[in-house]
C-alpha cells in the first residue's frame, strides 16, 4: 500500500490519545513512538532494556511533546498477570487507551528445524506470538472505550515466513498475521477498533543486521523512514482499513 499521495499528517494527528508500543526502546518501535509523541499522543514506551526507554523519553520530552510513560517488561519471562499490570496502569495513569502497537520481536536463529533449539523455539514463540495475544487481549477493554482506537503488528517480509532457515521467527510472524485476521473478524461489527498489521520490509535495525549479517545496511532505508506508515496506521486517517497486512516498502 503507499500513502495517500503526497500525504501529510496534521501535526495534532493524535491529539489526546494514548498509545502503547512495544520494542520501543530501538528500531522502528523508537522512531514511530517518538513519531506518536511529535501527533500528540502520549506513548505509554514498553521494552526489556529500561536504559533504552529512558533515552527514548528523555527525546520526547525534550522535543516539548508530551511527557511518556515508561513500562519495562520483558517479554521472555513476562507473566498474565504483568500483562493485565500494564493494562490496569494505564487505565489507572491515563483512564483509557487509543492504540496498541505490537512490534517487539526477537529473531531467534536461522537454522534447519532438525536442529533448532528447544529452549530458543519456546523463546521465540512467546516473545512474538504469545505476549502479543496476551498483551492485546488485556488491552482490548480499554481499547472498546476508545471513540476511535487502533491494534497494529509488525508482521515481516512474506518468504521470511515461509522459507527455510526461518524457524521460530518465521512461525511466530505466520502466527501473529493469522491473530491479526481472527481479531480483525471478530471485531468486524466493532467499527471504532481498526486491526491490521504492516510489514515494514528491509529496515536498518539491530534485528535486521543479525538475520543478515553479510548484507550492506548502508542501502536500507532508516526506521524513521517507515514510521509515516505506522503513523498513517495508527490514526483515524486510515479510517476503512480493517484486517489488512499493510506494506510499507514497495517491492523492487
Ligand atoms: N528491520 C527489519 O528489516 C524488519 C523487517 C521485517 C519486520 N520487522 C519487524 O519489525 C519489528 C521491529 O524490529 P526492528 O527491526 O526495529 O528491530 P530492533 O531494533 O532489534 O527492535 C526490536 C525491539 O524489540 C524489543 N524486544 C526484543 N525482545 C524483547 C523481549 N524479550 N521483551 C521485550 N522487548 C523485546 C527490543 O528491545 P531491546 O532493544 O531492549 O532489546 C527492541 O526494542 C519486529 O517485529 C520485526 O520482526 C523488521
Amino acid at each position: 500500500m503507499s500513502l495517500p499521495n503526497n500525504y501529510q499528517p496534521a501535526t495534532s494527528l493524535l491529539k489526546d490519545r494514548v498509545i502503547l508500543v512495544t520494542g520501543a526502546g530501538d528500531g522502528i518501535g523508537k522512531a514511530t513512538a517518538k513519531l506518536y509523541a511529535q501527533h500528540g499522543a502520549t506513548v505509554v514506551l514498553t521494552g526489556r532494556t529500561s536504559h533504552k526507554l529512558e533515552a527514548v523519553y528523555d527525546e520526547i520530552v525534550a522535543n516539548g511533546d508530551n511527557e511518556p510513560a515508561i513500562f519495562p517488561l520483558d517479554l521472555s519471562t513476562a507473566k498474565h498477570e504483568d500483562f493485565l499490570g500494564l493494562a490496569g496502569g494505564i487505565n489507572q495513569e491515563f483512564g483509557r487507551l487509543d492504540g496498541l502497537l505490537n512490534n517487539a520481536a526477537e529473531l531467534g536463529t536461522l537454522t534447519p528445524i532438525d536442529h533448532y533449539p528447544y529452549d530458543l523455539l519456546q523463546r521465540v514463540l512467546t516473545v512474538n506470538l504469545e505476549a502479543p495475544f496476551v498483551l492485546t487481549q488485556a488491552c482490548l477493554p480499554l481499547l472498546r472505550q476508545a471513540t476511535d482506537a487502533a491494534i497494529l503488528f509488525s508482521s515481516t517480509e512474506p518468504y521470511e515466513k515461509s522459507s527455510a532457515y526461518w524457524g521460530a521467527y518465521g512461525i511466530s510472524k505466520q502466527g501473529l498475521d493469522a491473530f491479526m485476521l481472527i481479531l480483525a473478524d471478530e471485531l468486524e461489527n466493532n467499527t471504532h477498533i481498526r486491526v491490521n498489521s504492516i510489514n515494514p520490509g528491509p529496515v536498518r535495525t539491530r534485528l535486521r543486521n543479525l538475520a543478515y549479517p553479510a548484507e550492506d545496511m548502508s542501502n536500507l532505508v532508516m526506521p524513521d523512514d517507515v514510521a509515516l506508515h505506522y503513523l498513517y496506521m495508527m490514526s483515524p486517517d486510515s479510517q476503512g482499513l480493517h484486517g489488512q497486512i499493510i506494506e510499507a516498502q514497495t517491492r523492487k
